[in-house]
């Protein structure tokens, strides 16, 4: 391939390290068609840490240099790659105290984890939150985040990874092969559902009346439809898609949505400070050369990953 082409809010990224997400298999499998039409060829990755080699005539908070990580914007990704171009407003300084492997793990788990308990879970000091898989990708990061937040964190795990969820926080640990959540956990404000439909249904009686069940792993909802402006046709789908689980959550009194993570560097910025004074650590499964990146997708596709995977291409 040859080098990106800069727009004028660009920044053109040396790439040092790219994370890996299920988001690449599931893009390459054809399954986000509906949400993400790319038209191949095109490079895959949505996570990245590298050094800021050229910048844009407009752009005025980077400069040629600095270290800086990032989850780039929908149809701008293609981090599996020695180079990038990005939007700087999708940009932030790198924490100071990670390897690049380290913080390529970070961008979109994190900025999935701050969007949900933040921006629309908007959980606060004292509430209870049941986060999903604490040894994913994502739930490594939430329960830090929740914790900092002041929150009661429950989730659910197999018996390999209780002292990992526990070392993070994890109040609530639940060996999901051995005991059933929704027999433990009663009266929570907040669900993160990052699992299939049917542990979907059931997290939503263990919220309390008026409580948020965010879910990132569908399925998705007509808000989110009319957020991508996707056609008409799209729109009902997803309408359809969702009222079974959008008509169980109404008889329960509860609230249900979808979310789909998006590109932010003002909110990476934020993540950056927690990482930086040590209150969020990342956690590493493995890293891959870059040769072996179908190795590592189909290492992280296994279900089985503790933490983030990692492809070390520089
Ligand atoms: N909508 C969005 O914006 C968004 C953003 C990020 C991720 N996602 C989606 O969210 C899901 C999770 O992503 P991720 O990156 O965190 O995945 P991941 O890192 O691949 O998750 C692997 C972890 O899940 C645990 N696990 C597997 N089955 C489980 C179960 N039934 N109950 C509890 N834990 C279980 C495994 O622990 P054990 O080995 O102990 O079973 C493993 O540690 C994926 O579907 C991903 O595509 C969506």
């Amino acid at each position: 391939m040859s080098t990106p082409e800069l727009r004028d809010n660009d920044v053109l990224v040396q790439i040092h390290a790219a994370g890996v997400n299920l988001l690449d298999s599931k893009i390459r499998d054809g399954e986000f068609k509906l949400i993400l039409p790319y038209k191949t060829p095109f490079v895959l990755g949505h996570d990245v840490a590298g050094v800021i080699t050229k910048v844009g005539a407009r752009v005025q908070q980077f400069k040629v240099g600095d270290e800086v990580y990032a989850r780039p914007a929908d149809h701008r990704v293609g981090t599996f790659a020695e180079f990038i171009a990005i939007k700087e407003a999708d940009v932030a300084i790198k924490p100071k105290n990670l390897t690049m492997e380290e913080a390529a793990s970070i961008p979109l788990v994190g900025l999935t984890a701050w969007q949900a308990l933040i921006e629309k879970g908007n959980l606060k000091k004292g509430q209870k939150v049941f986060i999903q898989a604490g040894s994913g990708g994502v739930g490594t990061f939430a329960i830090q985040l929740a914790k900092h937040l002041g929150a009661t964190v429950a989730t659910t795990t197999s018996a390999a990874n209780i002292e990992l969820v526990k070392s993070l926080g994890a109040d609530v640990v639940i060996d999901y092969k051995k005991d059933d959540f929704e027999k433990i956990l009663h009266g929570y404000d907040l669900v993160l559902n990052s699992q299939d439909g049917k542990t979907l249904e059931k997290s939503l009686r263990v919220l309390k009346p008026g409580g948020k069940l965010i879910s990132i792993s569908g399925p998705p909802d007509t808000d989110f439809a009319k957020e991508i402006g996707a056609p008409w046709f799209v729109k009902l789908i997803m309408r359809l898609l969702s009222s079974g689980v959008r008509k169980k959550a109404k008889r329960l009194n509860v609230h249900f949505s979808f979310l789909f993570m998006k590109a932010n560097g003002d909110q990476l910025e934020k993540i950056t400070s927690l990482i930086n004074s040590g209150i969020i650590k990342p956690v590493m499964d493995r890293v891959f050369p870059f040769g072996s990146t179908k190795e590592a997708l189909s290492y992280i596709e296994s279900g089985r990953a503790k933490g983030k995977v990692v492809v070390k291409i520089k």
